[in-house]
């Protein structure tokens, strides 16, 4: 039976460029959608920006644009991403979209009709200067109990003492440094304490093989807890100024973005059936037949740290909100990526920047498998290990997995024009193969890549052990073996293209080419082609490059935030280098002479306080020594850059600044990618070496 598979992954906040954690999250989806697809099932597989809030609302303003060009420049590099690292959605979208309005508001109206949803007056800081109400988030003062200064509304980070906003002493506004007031305003909630919901929820709860155990337990968890930790009802209006939907009959009230984001998941998935690609994919019926067609399953791939919405909220208000909504049939969870151990978490986007991975040329097809052979079915959190990864990809994935394509081509291209010959008990290895394939299909459903890769490695293993045994470089000198040396190699390519099968989900694009280079299939492989033995190869090119440790090196250079955009100067990456038609007009030898480059040594760098570009830095020019202020803080630790040699514009004017005054420039290369990179001359320079 073709199962109809409707996926999503949770959708990103449209205020930032995606890291590495989205990335992780996309992949582990993707593989999944691409197994499905090889099983000849329909995947609709769809992703969307989330839009809405306040926090895009203030970038936007701080930026002097609407918030609705912000998420559509945010949306527009996407794009860069999602076919950088093979992602095959079908469909990506907005919630700030017409569909979605339409949706959120259907829900609500039908919440409300369901007498789930209520008003009650809520008092909250607001900032007379901003005239807004604040998140806490947005609000600081001192800790009542210990008394740090600029302490967050909700808890110390001194002393870790948990409180309100109301309790902190002398608030103040974030976004105005206003004393904030306190005012009423009527919220409206979705009763999810209701009776009605509990007893749905502990059922869905329930349902075997729907989450994962961690994942129960946790909801359990929240939905029986009692006293302080009761579960709560869920306040879902903001008062304007507000980016996001209109709460229907009520001026100046918007949807809570977390109530019409997953909403967005079937507003993506509406527009993508208005698009017209579902149907030219085999599927009939309407948005509304599909989506509440009790033989399509509705799945969310998400992180651990938004459980609470999609366990409770999201299946409570589909439930409530009635035919053609459905509860999601499953909700499978995934930890967070750490880098070396250190915590990669989404609000600090920082450390392996997936852009810059591309960038300096890395294969987005390492990361792929790197990432499978370290996922599981469950809710732990993985390490990004530099040394780990090169070497499962130098040793696993081209040692072990490429290489046995390389060695038999090379024979049987050679020696019989590309045909290969099986023998008669070929139906072992067929066996063999057939059995690794029903393992491994096993652990892609249940999302054990890991295992998957594991098995597939071990096989590979196998394949080159019985190659390397029978010594197929010492039958090649016999003419009399040369049946022999054809088998053993058809054997090896049997192997190999098995691999190439069932590593399609992991590495789409080696698979394809595979499939196409050498096995001439005029399309990618399906799960089926790993039982046929091949006829024969086509020409053999290089499959894939091992990791030069230098990339990596380039990856870590500078852990520069994502969107720290901080100085253009010229590139250092060869493939955005410019056109010299984008150069400025050319100057002469004499204008070039008057610039004074020195090369500098930096002895001194710090923090600017109250600077979010800047660091100061000492430089020594061999004469002496200057304060130079580089707006390179979102590229270097200053710790890291002292004594280090880089090149200084000696003779620029003194700059005064807020900070102070600058006597001279230091060079850095960037474009309008993220990453900066100081200059540093070679190994044997001086301070005060003049540059030429
Ligand atoms: O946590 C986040 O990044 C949210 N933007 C996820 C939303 S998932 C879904 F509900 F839209
Ligand atoms: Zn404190």
């Amino acid at each position: 039976m073709t199962r109809k598979i409707f996926l999503t992954t949770a959708l990103p906040y449209a205020n930032g460029p995606f890291h590495i954690g989205h990335i992780m999250e996309y992949i582990q989806a993707d593989i999944w959608a691409r197994f499905q697809r090889m099983q000849g099932h329909q995947v609709h597989f769809v992703g969307a920006d989330d839009a809405h809030g306040a926090p895009i609302m203030l970038k936007a303003e701080a930026e002097g644009i609407t918030p609705q060009q912000l998420v559509g420049r945010i949306g527009a590099g996407r794009a860069q991403y999602l076919s950088g690292f093979h992602l095959s959605f079908d469909h990506w979208y907005t919630t700030d979209s017409p569909e979605n309005t339409e949706l959120s508001q259907e829900v609500y109206a039908r919440l409300k009709a369901a007498g789930l949803i209520y008003v009650k007056s809520v008092e909250q800081f607001f900032d007379p200067v901003k005239g807004m109400f604040l998140a806490d988030r947005y609000i600081k003062g001192e800790c009542p109990v210990c008394h740090s200064k600029d302490q967050y509304g909700d808890a110390c980070e001194v002393c870790s003492s948990v409180y309100v906003p109301t309790d902190l002493i002398n608030p103040y506004s974030t976004l105005s440094g206003a004393k904030p007031e306190l005012r009423s305003s009527d919220h409206f909630f979705f009763r999810l304490s209701d009776p009605r919901c509990v007893a749905f929820l502990e059922q869905w709860l329930d349902a075997p093989g729907r989450l994962q155990p961690q994942v129960i337990n946790k909801a359990r968890e929240w939905l029986s807890g009692s006293g302080d930790k009761a579960l709560a009802d869920w306040d879902i209006s903001r008062d304007a100024p507000y980016f996001g939907i209109p709460i229907p009959d009520a001026p100046g009230k918007y949807f809570y973005v977390w109530l019409d984001a997953p909403i967005g998941y079937l507003a993506a998935l509406k527009n993508y059936f208005e698009s017209g690609k579902p149907r030219a994919k085999g599927e009939l019926r309407s948005f509304e037949e599909f989506l509440g067609a009790p033989d399509t399953e509705q799945i969310h791939i998400i992180g651990k740290d938004i459980i609470y919405f999609h366990t409770l909220f999201w299946p409570a208000m589909l439930k409530f909100a009635g035919p053609p909504f459905k509860v999601p049939d499953h909700v499978y969870v995934h930890g967070f990526i750490n880098l070396s151990g250190e915590k990669m978490s989404k609000s600090r986007g920082t450390g392996l920047s997936p852009l810059r991975y591309l960038e300096v040329g890395m294969n987005p097809e390492w990361l792929r498998y790197y990432i499978a052979a370290k996922l599981n079915g469950s809710v732990e959190d993985m390490d990004f290990n530099p040394e780990d990864f090169t070497l499962r990809v130098n040793s696993d994935l081209v040692g072990k997995f490429v290489n046995i394509a390389s060695r038999a081509s090379a024979f049987l291209t050679r020696q019989f024009a590309g045909k290969t010959r099986f023998a008669a008990d070929a139906s072992s290895v067929q066996a063999e193969a057939a059995a690794l394939s029903s393992t491994v299909q096993a652990h892609y459903e249940a999302r054990e890549y890991g295992r998957a890769i594991r098995e597939l490695m071990a096989y590979a293993d196998r394949i080159n052990q019985a190659f390397d045994a029978r010594q197929p470089w010492v039958l090649a000198k016999d003419p009399a073996r040369a049946q022999e040396l054809q088998e053993v190699c058809s054997r090896a390519l049997y192997g190999f293209k098995v691999l190439a099968v069932l590593l399609a989900p992991v590495l789409p694009e080696l698979s394809a080419r595979a499939a196409r280079e050498l096995f001439g299939l005029d399309s990618s492989f399906m799960w089926a082609d790993a039982a046929v033995l091949p006829q024969g190869i086509g020409s053999y090119r290089h499959l894939m490059q091992r990791v030069d440790p230098k990339q990596l090196d380039a990856l870590f250079a500078s852990v520069a935030a994502p969107a720290a955009a901080v100085k253009p100067a010229g590139t250092a990456a060869a493939k955005a280098a410019p056109a010299v038609a984008d150069l400025p007009g050319t100057i002469s030898i004499e204008e070039f002479r008057r610039i004074d480059l020195r090369v500098a040594r930096i002895v001194e760098a710090a923090f600017v306080d109250g600077s979010d570009k800047l660091l100061k830095l000492t430089v020594d020019l061999g004469s002496g020594q200057r304060t130079v202020f580089a707006g390179i803080k979102a590229a270097y630790d200053p710790e890291k850059l002292k004594g280090r040699l880089t090149v200084v514009v000696a003779n620029l004017a003194p700059r005064k600044m807020k900070f102070g005054t600058s006597e001279g420039m230091v060079l850095a290369a960037s474009n309008e990618s993220p990453g900066l990179y100081l200059l540093s001359p070679d190994s044997g320079a001086v301070p005060g070496m003049r540059i030429s």
